[in-house]
């Protein structure tokens, strides 16, 4: 099931673990106060499985665009479908606000996750948390 998570909230807390699973902890990093200060502004979307979060991403709204970031599913439960209807149902939560385009930087391992639901690359790779990204686009 597709859920909001609200900042700050217990679920919130439990998203942040589940970020530092998948995304932090492999590449030996961890998670600073100051960026999560950032995210009060942001919407939280998750999916529950049973009552655990096995999913999470974020919106951050930007001027012209909203930034998906922080895309994450438990490793146990990747290529199981739940990334794409995830990502789906963040696309309709960005309409819904007003948004007509998406934009992220994807790692490289993610580029055929993303391709495969339409978002094209932009521009030339670049390093980030000491990884490659590409910058790629999607109009809703
Ligand atoms: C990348 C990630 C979000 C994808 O979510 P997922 O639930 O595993 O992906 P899904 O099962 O929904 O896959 C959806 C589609 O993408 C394809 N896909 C997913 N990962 C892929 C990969 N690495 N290479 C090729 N295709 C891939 C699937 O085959 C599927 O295609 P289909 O609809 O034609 O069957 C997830 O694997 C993950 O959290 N990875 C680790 C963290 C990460 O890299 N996050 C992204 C940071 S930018």
């Amino acid at each position: 099931m597709n859920i909001r998570i609200e900042f700050g909230s217990p679920l919130y807390d439990e998203s942040l673990s589940l970020r530092n699973e998948v995304l932090r902890i492999p590449l030996g990093l961890k998670f600073k106060i100051k960026d999560i200060a950032t995210e009060y502004d942001s919407y939280h979307l998750g999916y529950l499985l049973e009552g655990s979060l096995v999913g999470i991403l974020i919106l951050k709204p930007e001027l012209h665009h909203v930034k998906m970031r922080q895309v994450a599913i438990a490793p146990e439960f990747q290529n199981k479908g739940i990334g794409k209807k995830l990502v789906s149902f963040a696309e309709d939560y960005a309409r819904f606000i007003g948004f007509t385009k998406i934009e992220l930087n994807a790692r490289d391992t993610a580029i055929p996750f993303y391709k495969s639901l339409n978002y094209k690359v932009l521009g030339d790779s670049f390093i980030e948390v000491g990884i490659v990204h590409s910058k790629m686009i999607k109009s809703l």
